[in-house]
């Protein structure tokens, strides 16, 4: 079988499943406790995040574990409205977001957001030149993913971020 939905869904790969296999089935306690089995966990845990930070090149306080997609979008975009949606409104989101975004987006409009949709090129494609005219002085947040989970296409994340940084808003990926 040839499985042409592997944006959506993937096999995990051998070298993650066997990195993973201590903590499915011996060192699973809870990270959070205080206990030694659980302190092993911990210590997996906190080596992880430090290895994903330096990968980003991020500080390893600023990696968060969530359970998926759905619970990350809506922290994301939610805690961004929350911290400065006293100092603006507006939130650019681009048309070909996952529902899991479009859906946030439409839950802070209720609130009082102004949310617009970004349109997409002939290729599916956010031109930055859309981005710069859609950018507004109360803009504080532009989400685009970087790669489109029904047509593949890869989004200039790198060009967009720059874009909505030079205009004060925050660029979510
Ligand atoms: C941006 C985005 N949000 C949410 C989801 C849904 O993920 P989950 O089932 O982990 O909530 C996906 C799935 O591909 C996604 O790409």
């Amino acid at each position: 079988m040839i499985y042409a939905d592997n944006a959506a869904t993937t096999c995990l790969s051998p070298t993650a499943l066997a990195a993973m296999m201590p903590y499915l089935t011996q060192d699973y306690g809870n990270p959070s406790s205080l206990y030694a089995f659980a302190g092993r966990a911990k210590e997996a845990l906190e080596r992880a995040r430090g290895e994903v930070a330096a990968y980003l090149n991020a500080p390893a306080e600023e990696v968060f574990f969530t359970s998926g997609g759905t619970e990350s979008d809506n922290w994301a975009l939610r805690g961004v409205a929350e911290a400065l949606g006293k100092r603006g409104r507006h939130i650019l989101l681009s048309a070909v977001e996952h529902h899991a975004v479009l859906h946030t987006g439409q839950w802070l409009q209720k609130q009082g957001f102004q949310v617009e949709l970004l349109p997409v090129d002939d290729q599916g494609v956010v031109r930055p030149e859309t981005l710069a005219a859609a950018l507004r002085p109360d803009t504080i947040l532009v989400s685009v993913m970087l790669a489109n989970n029904e047509i593949g296409t890869i989004q200039p994340v790198a060009e967009l971020a720059a874009i909505a940084h030079r205009g004060g808003a925050l660029f979510r990926t």
